[in-house]
């Protein structure tokens, strides 16, 4: 029988990629759901006639509204949020949890973390596999980490960083505004010297991004699914992950603007601080453009030095997103990862397929070992 999976938000930027990934790549069926009718079953009938066998569906759903949802997840098997819904993510977790369909999130804010593992228990005795933290960041930094440390026997030091330069500039999407919520929960501690920082602190390191991109300064992003590694690899000193800048506009004028004005305003700023963002990262777009997210991995491999540095790249940055979401629901729709609990997809997965899956959709994965 074939899963049927619901995407909240499909046809956002985000949502129509995903559909598009997983017709091409598995033998799912779709229902696109949003609270606009009409653009979910226009995106249905130009994917209909793209892909073979009438799998795609288009409904109304509104996730601020548990009816809605209960009527929306009948006959689903999972749904995949790609909606810009965080402050609804206990309802709709909730009506996954009473229609007993599993649950997936790509969402950017570290706000539903919390309120996912409150339920944590309740998922794990519902026999239901809920992933979060799915995509490129959130996502991807730790399975790069789990990607790299087969190649050691001790691994010392494992930092990520990326660089997103999308040409053009960031859309004018609704999701801006969860880009603009997490300056105001900005976390920047790293894993240093055998321990967590304290909350509140950054950190700042240069990394070389290669030719293209070249030699960065990075800021420093605390990321949740970065928090447990140093268990899972008990030798690890040292570990983070690092955002470099949009550009120099953004970085040095309006950052501080963006900041000072969710000190002072810090609801009321958030819309016009987006459409700031959006404006600065397109008007001060320059090359090279694209996504890039690369690990440098430190340590011993049979009592020798050794470091290992792995990327990967895609020109558009919501095919970076919806690529590795792609390549984790392969695991997911194969049984290989379907198991009841909490999951954060760049611990649930496994790396080596994921990695070998995300090249052949189209990112380009390189991995050099230096002796
Ligand atoms: N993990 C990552 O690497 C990564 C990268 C990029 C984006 N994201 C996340 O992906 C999500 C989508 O981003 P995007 O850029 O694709 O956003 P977008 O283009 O603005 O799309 C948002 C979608 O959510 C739907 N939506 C909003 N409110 C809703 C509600 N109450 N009920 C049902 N649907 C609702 C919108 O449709 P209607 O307004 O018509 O309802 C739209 O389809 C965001 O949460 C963003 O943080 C994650």
């Amino acid at each position: 029988m074939t899963t049927s999976i619901l995407i909240l938000g499909g046809y956002g930027y985000a949502g129509r990629l995903l559909a598009r990934h997983l017709l091409a790549e598995s033998d799912a069926g779709l229902v696109l759901a949003g609270r606009n009718a009409e653009k979910a079953q226009s995106l249905t009938a130009q994917l209909n006639a793209e892909f073979a066998g009438d799998r795609v569906a288009g409904i109304r759903a509104d996730a601020a509204d548990s009816e809605s949802l209960r009527r929306a997840f009948c006959g689903i098997d999972l749904v995949l949020v790609a909606a810009t819904t965080v402050q609804h993510t206990e309802r709709v977790a909730r009506a996954a949890l009473e229609a007993g369909i599993d649950y997936l999130d790509i969402q950017y804010s570290p706000k539903r973390v919390p309120v996912l593992q409150s339920l944590a228990d309740e998922i794990c005795r519902a026999g239901r596999c809920f992933i979060t933290e799915a995509g490129f960041h959130p996502g991807l930094p730790a399975a790069m980490v789990r990607y790299v440390a087969p190649h050691f026997s001790h691994l010392d030091t494992a930092i990520v960083g990326s660089v997103l330069n999308p040409e053009g500039g960031l859309p004018s999407a609704e999701s801006v505004d969860e880009l603009i919520e997490a300056f105001k929960d900005y976390q920047g501690q790293v894993f240093k010297d055998g321990r967590w920082q304290t909350a509140g602190s950054f950190d700042v390191r240069a990394i070389d991004f290669g030719a293209e991109f070249g030699r960065r300064s990075c800021y420093s992003m605390f990321l949740e699914e970065m928090r447990s590694l140093p268990d899972t690899y008990p030798s690890l000193n040292t570990t983070g992950f690092y955002v470099a800048g949009f550009n120099w506009f953004v970085d040095y004028l309006l950052t501080p603007v963006i900041m000072l004005s969710l000190k002072l305003w810090p609801e009321r700023a958030v819309r016009p601080m987006g459409r700031l963002l959006v404006w600065g990262t397109q008007k001060f777009a320059s090359p090279p453009y694209g996504v890039l997210l690369k690990i440098e991995a430190t340590g011993e491999k049979d009592g020798k030095p050794l470091k290992v540095e792995a990327s990967a790249f895609h020109s558009d940055g919501y095919e970076f997103t919806a690529i590795p979401v792609v390549a984790c629901l392969l695991q997911y729709l194969d049984g290989s990862i379907k198991r009841p609990g909490l999951w954060m997809m760049g611990h649930l997965v496994d790396p080596a397929r994921l990695f070998g899956d995300m090249e052949r959709m189209g990112i380009t994965v390189a991995t050099k070992v230096v002796h």
